[in-house]
């Protein structure tokens, strides 16, 4: 990754000022974080041993002349109050603040209803971060390219599958210039397999007229323009006709500004060729645990176990966890706070909570064990691999779709000898025989 500071900068001899924006969501109806959402909100999900968010802030801190990062949600204020208090300590440089709005307004929605604190201190353009993906989050190489072509916004682009790509928003773009020539979220059939990693950098002169511009589109057709979040999704719909007005107040960056700007914008893209995945289900947070664990292994982070016969890094061991020496541990693997790890276990593609508890002789791979859970001595539980380039958690198992990651929500149980295969189980529950293929509720 190129850490060069961007040429109009260089000239002028001074960096023109910059903020970031991260989008957090808010607690969802949906469910594909459950459970453990049910106990902890999404963004603060510790991945290679720090909260989802944290990874965004690390990155966001490695721009020059960052002032200020504003987390925008509809979580309650109290949620995010620990974690900028602690991140404000690390990142002492940066400004964090919380700015909640009244209901989900979606991705573009919230932007614009805090404009006014995103523009204060003057910043000449800002990035944009969904909080649920996991990469490198090449920033500088965005502003790089953001400045060498004086662009008006940038979208950070990665290559999927064909069979994948519909997922996601899709980026039509010419080689050569990277202009993106048209950009379309979801198409039903296949347009490219350049796709959206939901990380952006506007200039603010431009993006504000933008979505001013949508919400006067919408004010002339107001039923046609109104798009749920797919977080929101369930919220909205069951909401009833008095609540239309709230639905019609829904702005989502994608579907509402992003196709405009290809039209008319200096709009570009940046394709990383580094790592990339969406967080979404709690299954997925594996892969994103090895991919941060990988980042930081590649990069000599001394947060990291060392190496030795029975740790195969990367491998985050917090201090706080007793982890017995001939355990085999790796690769892949975070183990939270204060949680136990017996003689003769064996953990691999996995994340152990805080407070849990592996027995001797256990194994535990390709797995979540919730807090405050056991596992039990001579215990299996364990997931499915699935290939390294997937983009989905879900496997088919006897002709019926299950989560490639066995996960133990909060304070779950599984007996002595018990084998726990691709199972969901929620918080609370013993399991004192085999399940395989299940989600026990
Ligand atoms: N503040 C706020 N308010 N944040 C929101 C809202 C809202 O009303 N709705 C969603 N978000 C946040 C989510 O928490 C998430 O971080 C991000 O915005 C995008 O969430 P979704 O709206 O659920 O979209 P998606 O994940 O299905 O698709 C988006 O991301 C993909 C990459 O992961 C799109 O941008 C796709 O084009 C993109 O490929």
């Amino acid at each position: 990754m190129s850490l060069e500071i961007p040429h109009r900068a260089k000239a002028n001899g001074a960096t023109a000022a910059t903020k970031a924006v991260i989008l957090v969501g808010g607690p969802s109806r949906g469910t594909r974080f459950r459970p453990l959402s049910l106990d902890l909100p999404k963004p603060l999900f510790d991945v290679a041993g720090h909260p989802i968010i944290w990874h965004c802030l690390t990155a966001i801190a490695k721009v020059p002349h960052i002032q200020e990062v504003c987390m925008i949600g509809y979580y309650d204020e109290s949620v995010f109050r620990d974690f900028i208090k602690d991140s404000s300590k690390e990142f002492p440089q940066i400004k964090i603040v919380y700015l909640r709005e009244y209901q989900a307004l979606g991705t573009a929605g919230g932007l614009y209803h805090f404009r006014d604190a995103i523009l204060k201190g003057r910043p000449e353009r800002f990035f944009v971060l969904n909080a649920d993906v996991c990469c490198s989050f090449p920033l500088n190489d965005m502003l790089k390219l953001f400045e060498d072509k004086d662009a008006e916004a940038v979208i950070l682009g990665t290559r999927v599958t064909e069979d994948a790509a519909s997922n996601f928003g899709c980026i039509v773009s010419d080689a050569h210039s990277k202009r993106v020539l048209h950009y379309v979220e979801k198409p039903e059939s296949h347009i490219s397999n350049l796709i959206n990693c939901g990380v952006y950098l506007f200039s603010t002169d431009s993006i504000f007229p933008s979505i001013r511009s949508a919400i006067k589109k919408r004010a002339d057709r107001p039923r046609l323009l109104s798009y749920p979040s797919s977080e929101n999704l369930e919220s909205s719909f069951f909401q009833d006709d008095d609540d239309e007005s709230k639905k019609n107040e829904v702005l989502r960056l994608e579907q509402d500004i992003l196709s405009d700007m290809a039209d008319s914008k200096q709009f570009y893209v940046h394709e990383t060729k580094d790592f990339w995945r969406q967080i979404k289900t709690a299954g997925s947070a594996v892969p994103a645990n090895a991919l941060y664990l990988q980042k930081a292994w590649q990069s000599g982070s001394s947060e990291l176990a060392a190496p030795s016969m029975n740790i195969l890094p990367p491998v985050f061991i917090h201090p706080s966890a007793t982890v017995d020496p001939t355990a085999k541990i790796g690769p892949n693997v975070s183990i939270g706070p204060r949680a136990t790890v017996g003689p003769g276990v064996r953990i691999k593609e996995a994340i152990v909570l805080e407070d849990s508890e592996i027995k001797h002789d256990a194994c535990v791979l390709y797995s979540i064990i919730g807090w405050n859970s056991r596992v039990g001595a001579w215990a299996r539980v364990e997931g499915t691999p699935t290939p390294v380039n997937s983009h989905t958690t879900s496997i088919v198992k006897n002709g019926v779709k299950v989560q490639s990651i066995t996960i133990l929500g909060k304070e779950c149980g599984v007996g002595d000898e018990v084998r726990v295969q691709n199972c969901v189980c929620l918080p609370f529950k013993e399991l004192k025989r085999d399940v395989a293929n299940e989600v026990i509720m």
